[in-house]
């Protein structure tokens, strides 16, 4: 799927996906909280949230004092970020990742929630690429999303999540992620696992 088929794709998927997914917003709730424990203070910050969706990432961190730019492909899905929009320090914007609509380095941290896995590989290396042009020297880049676990219950948890997931789920996780942030100059300086190793927190620098 090229970058303009992939556009569409997304845009039909996520038309119908948004009216539901206040309902996967309530199961990733407590995923919002621990993330932002992840990413450490944020206070006074200026984030950009790629692929915000429902913007549920985006308030998660406004809450906590930072200035928040979400962006999204789908229209569907900002409408209820908007709707849902109780803060004056967020402010959402449609923009697809591979390009984004900002100068460089403008960003202190740039962020991407269950996302990672809703992209073919091309789009996720470009959209990566952007996100390390708009952050700051010195700034972060960090993700929250799915990770195969290799044993344990989490394996029963993945091949439940592969059913109810796209193919491009299954597609990411047998992609070397480390090999994706290496190729587009993403230096991983932590990482951790979580929900029996279902998902994934990781947070890189770069030169
Ligand atoms: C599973 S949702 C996650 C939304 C939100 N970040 C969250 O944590 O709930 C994936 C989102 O990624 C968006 N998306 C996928 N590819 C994108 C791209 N290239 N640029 C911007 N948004 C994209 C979709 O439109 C959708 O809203």
């Amino acid at each position: 799927m090229d970058e303009k088929e992939f556009v569409i794709y997304n845009t039909e998927l996520f038309k119908k996906i948004a009216p539901r997914y206040k309902w996967l917003d309530f199961i990733a709730s407590r995923c919002r909280i621990t993330f932002c424990k992840f990413t450490g203070s944020v206070n006074s910050l200026k984030i950009l949230d790629v692929a915000t969706g429902t913007g549920k990432q985006a308030f998660a961190f406004a809450k906590r004092g930072a200035e928040v730019m979400g962006v999204d492909l789908s229209e569907d899905m900002l409408q209820f970020a908007r709707q849902n929009n109780s803060f004056k320090n967020v402010d959402f914007r449609l923009a697809n990742g591979t390009k984004l609509p900002f100068e460089d380095k403008k960003f202190d941290l740039t962020t991407m929630s269950f996302a990672l896995h809703c992209m073919t590989e091309k789009v996720r290396e470009d959209t990566l690429a952007e996100m390390k042009r708009v952050t700051k020297d010195k700034g972060r880049v960090s993700f929250i999303d799915y990770h195969k676990p290799k044993k344990g219950l989490g394996v029963l948890i993945y091949k439940g999540l592969a059913k109810l997931e796209t193919p491009l789920y299954k597609k990411f996780l047998d992609t070397d992620f480390d090999e994706t942030l290496q190729k587009t100059g993403l230096r991983k300086v932590r990482h951790k696992k979580i929900f029996f190793g279902t998902m994934q927190m990781i947070s890189c620098e770069f030169d």
